[in-house]
Order: C-alpha cells, then structure tokens, then sequence
C-alpha cells in the first residue's frame, strides 16, 4: 500500500524539505522556493550566557512512542520535544492504526517556553487491539529510529513487515544484532524488497543473548519483544545509556518485569499483557552537551537545566581538562570558560563513554583550543564526514581512520557549510559562532530533526541568528 505523506500536527514547526526523501529541503517540483535551501547565518565573535531549558530526549521519547505499541490502550508520553522526528513517529505510529494527538504539556513549564512556543509536548496515543503490521520505506528512511516498532509489534502479533532503513550520513548501520536477538527469541526473519520480515507464529520464547556490542538500538528491539516473551531472557553487553533505563523505567511501570536497567545484563522475566501508562521522558543529555560545548567554545557562561548532570559526566570533566568551571546541582549544571581553551583528547563510546552524538562538538571546541587534539570516533565509520564543511571554516583537521587530529586556532573563519547530519549541524552553527565574520549553515532541516528551535535558543543566550534561505548551489554533476 502506497500512502502521501501527512504531517501529523501542523503545530510542530518543520521546515519545508524535512520530511522529503533523504531530507534534502525544498527543491521538489512544485514547491515554489523551488532552487532554496533553509539556513541560519549567524554572526562570529559571539559569546554564550545565559540559561537554556532542556526538554526530554529525541532518542529516548521516539522510542517510548514505539514501547506503546505494546498495550492497547491510551498512552501518553509527557516531555516530548517539538522536533521533525517526533513527528514523523507519530505519522508511523498513525499508519499502523494508532490515534495520535499532540497535546501542550501540563502543567506547561514556564522555562520550556520561547516566544509563546513551548518546546515539548505531551504525546496521546490511542493503540488499537490489532495494530497494523507494516512500516514502510517512504517514512522509515527518513527515521532511522522507525526499525524500534519490529520487537513491540512482533511480540504482540506475531508477524511485522518492516523497511530496511540503510545506512546514513554517518555511516553503515547494520541490523544483524537486531536480526540474531529475535531470531534467538524464536523468530524467523528474512529479507525482501528492501523489507525485514519478521514473524513468530507460536510466539516469542525467552532466550540468553549477548550482543556484539552495546547496541542501543537492538538493546530497545530486543528489550521490548523480550518483555512479552514466554519465560525469561537475558541480555548481556547490553547498551547502558540513560534512554535504555528510561524506556526500561516505561515498560516496567506498564507490568514488565526488567531488572538491571543501566547496567550491562538485563534480566526481563515476560510477562502475558501489559497496561498502558503515563510517563514523562527523561532530558535531553545531547543537547545539554551542545550547550556545555557551545559556551566553552565560545568563553562563555551558560547554565542548563532540564537534565540531570551525571549523564554527562565525561563529557563535563573534558570541559574542566580544556579550563571550563563545571557546577553541577540537581538537574542543572554550569558551564563557564573565561581563558582559551586548552586542547583535549576525546575518545567516542558507548555510555557512559563520550557520546559519538557530541564528536561534532569536541571537534569544534578543539579546532579553537590551544594546542592540538586528538579525536577518536568508535562508533560511526562516517562520522568523520562533515569535517570537510569544519575545513572550509578554516579548521585544521587531520583524519585517519577513526582518528582525527585537530591543531587549534586562534579563530576559525565564517563561510557558507553544509549541515549533513543532526548533530554535525549543531556543531557548525556552534563553530560559526567562534569564527570571523558570518557563517550561513544549509540545509538546517537536519537540526530541527533534534533540537527543537536551536535559533531562539541561541538568541536567548545573546547571540545574533537570522533564519532563511539561500540559493541551492546547481548540481553539475554528470
Ligand atoms: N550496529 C551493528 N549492528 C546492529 C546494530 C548496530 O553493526 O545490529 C552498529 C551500528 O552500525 C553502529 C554501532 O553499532 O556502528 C552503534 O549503533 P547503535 O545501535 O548503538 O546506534 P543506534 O541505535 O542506531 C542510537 C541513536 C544515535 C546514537 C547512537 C549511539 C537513536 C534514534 N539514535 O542509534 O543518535 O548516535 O545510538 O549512541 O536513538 C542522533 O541522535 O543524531 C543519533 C545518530
């Protein structure tokens, strides 16, 4: 079945282009800005301070919205940021039968508010006792996060048709842990026309599975059709990251029985049915750590609230090695740089390593420090890739590999970059802000992918942005 793509709720702000194939912004035939892209320019030389509010975390709510899935009934997930991702789940979701309805937030807090615009909403979803069992390509390659509806759906039906996602912009990402975890669990899956087909006629058994590698993603798929599987099974080399506990703290407030959240072995006893629930997703550590980079970048003074200051325990630490003042209290933390910073090594892992999801950062802040930095990417093979659009900024970055080495300037230099993913985006937009003169960032789509209104955000902590559009430059291309 073919559908044309709706965007569910007109009240989340995306730009036109986001939702296109491969999110490649306006350009369609038709569309009357046919040769412009979105950009924010922004200008050099600025400083960060201010407060910034954090709201729940893109790659934790997509995936409670999936968890839903599991219960018939009405759901309703609280905190879910105001992104183009967000809203291409609730239009998967939609086509496999669910009711879904933005609502504002209650209570509404004052500090998620810019310009009348809250920046998270509470997500209502209406499951139906026989949900649909297809997801198809038009929406999953432009959600990646799409593939977490295989386990919940399986689990519950038996049988799920679900596209093959492909790689990305920053780089291969298979799904064999996904496929050998279930297929432990007692599923057969094969591949077809681009789809996974997964079925299990007699249901879902438990199973002892150790991955790989601490996948997040399969760790989720895994998780969620192991919930409702008969018996127990166990996970091992489990991923670790706060948005595992917090989709594992969901699923046990739904009649799960998880134990071990947060730690590499996950015990999850199944169990018969599950209720639906009620439940606010935890802060966003990504893009605190966008703002923590930003104002050292920057020498700047920013405080971030929304999210707790643990979960980004190395990445803070980092901050302090490069010269940065650190508070950390409650949800909230500090961060202030008054000198250059000093360059640093980072090393991306999985949690609680340095988030792969802060590497555009890292390179950022040591393309300004003093001194060079060596930077090693574990997890992404492309990850990499936008540090040719860092170059044009005059950053001096060496790659080799997984590792790059950055010598630090005293300033970059503002020109027109690209932004190929969600975080690279943040990350040039954040550089530009310590370069000389004005830096326009195209196809800026990517970054309402994630952060929900980055350009009001940045003029709350005083720094001068200006959205809009630019010619698309002709592909000459033969
Ligand atoms: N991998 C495999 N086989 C698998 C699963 C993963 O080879 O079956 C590989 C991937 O190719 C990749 C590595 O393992 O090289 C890590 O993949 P993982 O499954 O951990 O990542 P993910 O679930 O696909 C999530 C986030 C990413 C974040 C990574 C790592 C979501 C929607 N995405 O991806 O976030 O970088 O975990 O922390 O949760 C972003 O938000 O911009 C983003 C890319």
């Amino acid at each position: 079945m073919t559908h044309s793509l709706r965007i569910p709720d007109l009240t989340i702000p995306v730009r036109p282009g986001a939702l296109r194939p491969g999110g490649v912004g306006p350009g369609d035939a038709g569309d009357p800005a046919v040769n412009d892209v979105d950009v924010i320019r922004v200008r050099g030389d600025a400083r960060l301070a201010g407060t910034v509010h954090v709201v729940g975390a893109k790659n934790s709510a997509l995936k409670l919205m999936a968890a839903a899935l599991l219960a018939p009934g009405r759901s309703v997930i609280t905190n879910v940021p105001r992104i183009t991702d967000i809203a291409i789940m609730g239009e998967v979701l939609r086509r496999l039968g669910c009711g879904i309805r933005f609502d504002a937030d209650d209570p509404v807090d004052p500090m998620v508010v810019h310009g009348g615009v809250a920046r998270s909403r509470s997500v209502v979803i209406d499951v139906p006792e026989q949900p649909g069992t297809e997801a198809d390509y038009d929406l999953v390659r432009r959600l990646r996060a799409s593939i977490c509806v295989l386990g919940p759906l399986l689990a519950r039906l038996g049988y799920v048709r679900v596209a093959h996602p492909g790689g990305d912009a920053i780089g291969s990402r298979g799904l064999d842990m996904h496929i050998s975890g279930l297929t432990r669990m007692g599923a057969e899956i094969s591949g077809e026309h681009g789809f996974v087909i997964a079925s299990a006629p007699h249901g879902l058994h438990g199973a002892e599975i150790m991955l790989d590698f601490p996948s997040v993603g399969a760790t989720e798929n895994l998780v969620m059709a192991a919930v409702l599987a008969r018996g127990a099974s166990v996970i091992d080399n489990a991923a670790r990251e706060p948005e595992i506990v917090d989709i594992c703290t969901m699923l046990n407030q739904m009649g799960a029985r998880i134990s071990g959240a947060g730690t590499s072995t996950l015990h999850i006893e199944g169990v018969p049915g599950l209720r639906p629930v009620r439940h606010a997703t935890v802060g966003d550590r990504i893009v605190a750590g966008t703002w923590a980079f930003g104002a050292a970048m920057t020498r700047g003074d920013v405080t971030v609230t929304g999210v707790e200051p643990g979960f980004l325990e190395v990445a803070l630490d980092k901050l302090v090695s490069a010269g940065g003042l650190v508070e950390t209290r409650g949800d909230a933390f500090r961060v202030r740089m008054d000198d250059r910073p000093k360059a640093v090594d980072v090393v991306t892992l999985p949690y609680p390593g340095f988030a792969t999801d802060l590497l555009p950062m890292a390179i950022g802040l040591a393309a300004v420090s003093d001194g060079a930095s060596l930077i090693t990417e574990n997890i992404f093979d492309g990850r990499f890739m936008f540090a040719n659009e860092m170059m044009r900024l005059g950053a001096d970055i060496k790659t080799d590999g997984h590792h790059a080495v950055v010598r630090g300037r005293e300033r970059l230099s503002g020109a027109p970059v690209r932004a190929t993913d969600i975080r690279a985006g943040a990350g040039l937009i954040i550089a530009g802000l310590c370069a000389e003169g004005v830096t326009e960032v195209s196809h800026v789509h990517h970054v309402d992918r994630g952060y929900p209104d980055f350009a009001a955000d940045l003029r709350a902590l005083g720094v001068e942005v200006e959205p809009g559009t630019a010619p698309e430059e002709p592909d000459l291309t033969i």
